[in-house]
């Protein structure tokens, strides 16, 4: 294998170690521990996502240089940015620190979390820069262990988050996977359908998540005729690890189950959420984005259950339906 690679793999792993010791073992990382407690993870949890803490004075450019580390080495890494006389100092610092993997379980990168996001311009989330290991398009958080788990249950879960994809772990859900902080790409949907054959998207219950829902639905419906899809859509206002965290594991376990639809009915209830359907303008307004969704599911059956919906829901004639629907297939082929 490409040693370049191997070394800068090797300079993560080296780096996550001290991470981790910092939180577990240092008075420096007590706070930092006291906030993931807090938020639910226990030691396991900690050790099993090797989670660590950068602290506030420099911590890797010490500690490298002392190993003699080659400084074009250090510079490829990311993990440190250069100062104006090309000093190589830490990138993160004060930072609880989550180590990103390959497919293969070796760590590639890291993201950081500020511990409060009060009083500060600085990003909730720091990550890596892209480098010869790390390029953010190809990288799914826990896949290196979805993936194992994808084999039995045949299915993976997309969340928004990566303390998303830790909450499900704590709820035994092992198949949890998230894009690092980006949309959806077409990479991570070809790593997706090479695993498993279908994958529920559980985004965060807030504008932001339905809407990266959507797109992330459109994105595997061209890039992918294998994935069979389901969308899982979390009560407003909360997302999943706040939900485990206010409801506990069995209640997580069944929502994710409970909450569970189509595709089609997820946009069906998309569409409508800011009209008022008492309102005939809304109701035709609804009904023609409806079709347009109705018109594109390609198996009849399933095509028949959402306009029989229509047709009893705002008590309509079903031939009348279905020419509009035709009109709109025509309009748009
Ligand atoms: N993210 C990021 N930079 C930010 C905010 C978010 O990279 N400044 C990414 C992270 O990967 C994060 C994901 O977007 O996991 C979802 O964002 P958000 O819902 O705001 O974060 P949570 O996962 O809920 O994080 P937390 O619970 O720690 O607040
Ligand atoms: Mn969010
Ligand atoms: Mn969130
Ligand atoms: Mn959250
Ligand atoms: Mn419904």
């Amino acid at each position: 294998q490409n040693s370049t690679a191997n070394k800068l793999i090797e300079l993560h792993e080296q780096a996550a170690k001290l991470y981790h010791h910092i939180l577990v073992n240092t008075q420096a990382g007590k706070q930092a521990l006291n906030y993931l407690q807090q938020r639910g993870l226990s030691s396991d949890i900690i050790s099993q996502f090797n989670i660590g803490f950068a602290p506030q004075q420099r911590l890797l450019s010490p500690f490298f240089k002392e190993k003699g580390i080659d400084y074009q080495r250090l510079r490829q890494s990311g993990l440190f940015i250069e100062d104006q006389e090309g000093k190589l100092r830490d990138r993160f610092f004060d930072r609880v620190m989550f180590p990103i993997k390959n497919p293969q379980g070796k760590i590639i990168a890291f993201s950081g979390r500020l511990l409060s996001t009060e009083n500060t311009e600085m990003p909730k989330y720091l990550n890596s820069p892209e480098t010869e290991i790390f390029n953010k398009r190809r990288v799914l958080f826990n896949f290196d262990v979805a993936r194992k788990s994808a084999r039995k249950e045949q299915k993976m879960i997309l969340f928004e988050g990566f303390m998303d994809v830790i909450a499900a772990y704590r709820a035994g859900v092992t198949n949890g996977i998230a894009s690092m902080g980006t949309s959806l790409t077409e990479e991570q949907v070809n790593m997706i359908e090479r695993v498993t054959s279908q994958l529920d998207v559980c985004y965060d219950g807030d504008a932001a998540g339905q809407n990266a829902i959507r797109r992330a639905l459109d994105l595997i419906a061209t890039q992918s005729n294998r994935l069979q899809l389901g969308v899982i859509a979390m009560p407003a206002g909360v997302d999943p690890d706040e939900y485990l965290q206010q409801n506990g594991a069995p209640s997580f376990k069944q929502m994710l189950v409970d909450a569970a639809e189509t595709p089609v009915a997820f946009t069906l209830h998309f569409l409508r959420q800011d009209l008022n359907l008492n309102n005939e303008a809304d109701q035709l307004n609804y009904l023609n984005s409806a079709l347009k969704v109705i018109a594109q599911v390609k198996t009849p059956l399933e095509q028949d259950v959402y306009l029989n919906q229509l047709v009893n829901e705002f008590q309509l004639d079903k031939e009348s339906l279905q020419a509009q629907m035709q009109q709109i297939i025509r309009q748009t082929a």
